[in-house]
């Protein structure tokens, strides 16, 4: 038995305390009844509503941040045994990642238990912010600028950039480093997008994914996310 808005607030629906201003304020039914005692203990099998609306019931979803290393496939499986992204993780937990970066790419991905929160994160219309850093070998001209400004026919659909840098140049090199946010999830879409300006993707790397970035975390760590993190990509939804 476990405290009504300590469930609610488990749930990621809200806070602890806005749980306890829904309950306070006659805003949650348990099976139907309104309970507007903070006390109140419910177990697995009773049905919370906030407004007329089922909340998901959760004690043990587990979220984590991942700072995924080259060669590492975002599976849970690999028949081939190349190292997958669960295998950084310390849980008993089956787990799984929150789309996909490529076996080549680095960075931010996140894996959770939590299918809810997945589908929020994967829905094209909730239009998740991702942030992407990639090494070309070139220099972008102001041709290509003003493609990424209106946006790149991809496989027969346009790709619209949100926002992007030129972070550096390497003229010795002849490459550059170049940031770009968008909000789409399509398979290899930073590479198709640079292919299509004429460039390589030498390296890929995600620095940010919605509002949650990597931080100090090193290549292969993890670390939880906080329930406050966890409560903001709901609210994607
Ligand atoms: N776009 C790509 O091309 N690759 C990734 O891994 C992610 C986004």
């Amino acid at each position: 038995m476990e405290r009504l808005q300590k469930v609610i607030a488990n749930s990621g629906y809200t806070s602890r305390r806005k749980a306890e201003e829904l309950i306070i304020n006659n805003h949650v039914c348990v099976n139907g009844e309104v309970v507007n005692t903070l006390g109140y203990k419910v177990n697995d099998n009773d049905i919370i509503t906030i407004d007329g609306i089922t909340i998901t019931k959760n004690t043990n979803y587990e979220y984590y941040l991942l700072n995924k290393p080259r060669e590492v496939i975002c599976s849970v499986s690999d028949e081939v045994g190349r190292k997958c992204v669960v295998d950084f993780i310390k849980t008993k937990t089956r787990i799984y990642p929150v789309g996909r970066l490529d076996y080549d790419t680095t960075g931010l991905i996140i894996l959770t238990n939590d299918g809810n929160l997945a589908n929020i994160l994967m829905h094209p219309k909730n239009k998740v912010y991702k942030t992407y850093i990639a090494k070309i070998n070139g220099i972008l001209n102001e041709e290509d600028f003003k493609c990424l400004r209106k946006g790149i026919m991809i496989d027969k659909r346009i790709l619209k950039i949100d926002h992007f840098k030129v972070k550096s140049i390497d003229k010795e090199k002849n490459t550059s480093l170049v940031e770009v946010t968008i909000h789409e999830g399509r398979n290899h879409i930073v590479r198709k997008l640079f292919e299509s300006l004429h460039y390589d993707v030498l390296k890929l790397t995600r620095s940010k994914y919605a509002n949650l970035t990597l931080d100090n975390l090193k290549s292969g760590e993890y670390r939880e996310l906080s329930s406050s993190e966890v409560r903001e990509l709901y609210k994607l939804g």
